[in-house]
């Protein structure tokens, strides 16, 4: 099958690299100067490290590389079954590609964006056939991390939804569909993760290390949320926040933080910038926790309650499935198990009366507890 990609940055050549492992033909495009020749030093970088790793061979190496070609002009699409657009993250842009492009493929071919934050139905709209369209949205590393949303817009038929799936479940991904909903699955559940945390760390109730290390130790998560949010970097940790905020009409429960904002505009954008809510300069250490194991559990209940919460009312909106909820948290941002099967096991009426203690503490919106999580505990019922 031809595959083409537009856009080869970071998710774009990820994508292309599996798309090409999976025995396509792939075809790349991006329209600024110089990024043919970078992307093809990258590509052969990375597969030369995979090859000194043993992780493929010589051949395996070869196969890959010569399936790929990185093109300058968007005509070379034209035979392609699937294209999907990894370009910067603006609805006109984007939508100005996909018409360019609807004249140039195939009426068979299916056309995805992998927008995070965009309606895949706007962007959609910009075609003449809506229906060939549908969301693929990988994460980052797209090579590494498992799994995939598939989205439908409004109007993506069965055959294109089905087809996409299809598709990406035999380039060795896990799929899971998800309504056009801001942030999709993950993007919308794991929003208190970082955001409580912070709420946390700003009334003063711990540190940010003592809150990484109470959530690794108690919960299980691999890393803290301040660690996790310095290594995602701050301007796309930040904008996706804001985003899902604006999106979801300014819902309270997603509100933004200016502990963050901040950080973003003193340019302490994490990790890569060698600052951020840590400092990672050459000599500094990162604080050690205040270890109290009683404190550890109440922040990490407060966190998980508002997750599993967010999973909840994702479920009873009818977002996703129950599993695919739960497989898109371990897979999709490593969680340790998924959250729906974890609020079995706290039980459904501690997860409910720790949203409800936090609401009667602040009487704020943010901590209203899911009609879900209510009529279940009501019922005696479990999600599994
Ligand atoms: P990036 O900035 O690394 O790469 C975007 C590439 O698109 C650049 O190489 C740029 O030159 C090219 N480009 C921009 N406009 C273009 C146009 N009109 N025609 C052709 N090429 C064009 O961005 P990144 O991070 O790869 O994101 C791309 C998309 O993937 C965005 O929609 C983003 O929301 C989404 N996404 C990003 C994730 C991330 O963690 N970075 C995760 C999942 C989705």
């Amino acid at each position: 099958m031809k595959v083409g990609i537009i856009g080869a940055g970071a998710m774009g050549s990820g994508i292309a690299e599996v798309a090409a492992t999976a025995g396509n033909e792939v075809v790349i495009y991006d329209n600024q100067p110089g990024a043919g020749e970078r992307f093809n030093t990258q590509l052969e970088k990375n597969l030369s490290k995979l090859v000194e790793k043993k992780k493929i061979t010589e051949e395996h190496y070869q196969n890959v590389r010569s399936n790929i070609k990185f093109i300058d002009n968007i005509n070379e699409f034209k035979g392609s079954e699937l294209i999907i657009e990894a370009i910067v993250e603006n609805l006109a842009v984007k939508q100005e590609i996909f018409s360019k492009l609807e004249s140039i493929v195939d009426d068979n071919c299916i056309l995805a964006s992998n927008t995070s934050s965009l309606s895949i139905t706007a962007i959609a709209s910009a075609c003449n056939k809506p229906e060939r369209f549908a969301g693929i949205h990988f994460f980052n590393p797209a090579t590494i991390m498992p799994l995939v949303e598939i989205i439908p817009g409004v109007a993506t038929s069965a055959e294109t939804l089905s087809t996409s799936k299809s598709i990406i479940d035999s380039w060795k991904k896990v799929t899971v569909i998800a309504k056009d909903t801001p942030g999709f699955i993950v993007n919308r559940i794991a929003r208190p993760f970082y955001g409580e945390a912070i709420r946390i760390y700003e009334e003063g109730i711990a540190d940010m290390a003592t809150i990484d290390w109470a959530i690794k130790s108690k919960g299980g998560f691999k890393m803290g949320p301040f660690e996790l949010m310095d290594f995602i970097g701050h301007d796309v940790n930040y904008t996706v926040t804001e985003t899902v905020f604006r999106e979801f009409w300014n819902d309270a429960k997603y509100k933004p933080s200016f502990t963050q904002k901040r950080l973003v505009e003193a340019k302490r954008l994490g990790r890569k910038s060698g600052r951020g809510f840590y400092d990672y300069s050459e000599g500094a250490s990162i604080p050690a926790p205040n270890e109290d194991d009683s404190l550890a559990l109440k922040i990490t209940e407060r966190v998980l309650a508002m997750l599993i919460n967010e999973a909840a009312e994702a479920l009873h909106l009818h977002i996703a499935t129950r599993d695919d909820i739960d497989q898109a948290m371990t897979k999709g941002v490593n969680y340790p198990k998924g959250l729906l099967k974890w609020a079995d096991e706290l039980g459904i009426k501690k997860c409910l009366d720790l949203m409800d203690e936090l609401y009667n503490d602040y009487h704020e919106e943010r901590y209203r507890a899911s009609v879900l999580l209510r009529k279940m505990s009501k019922y005696n019922q479990t999600f599994y």
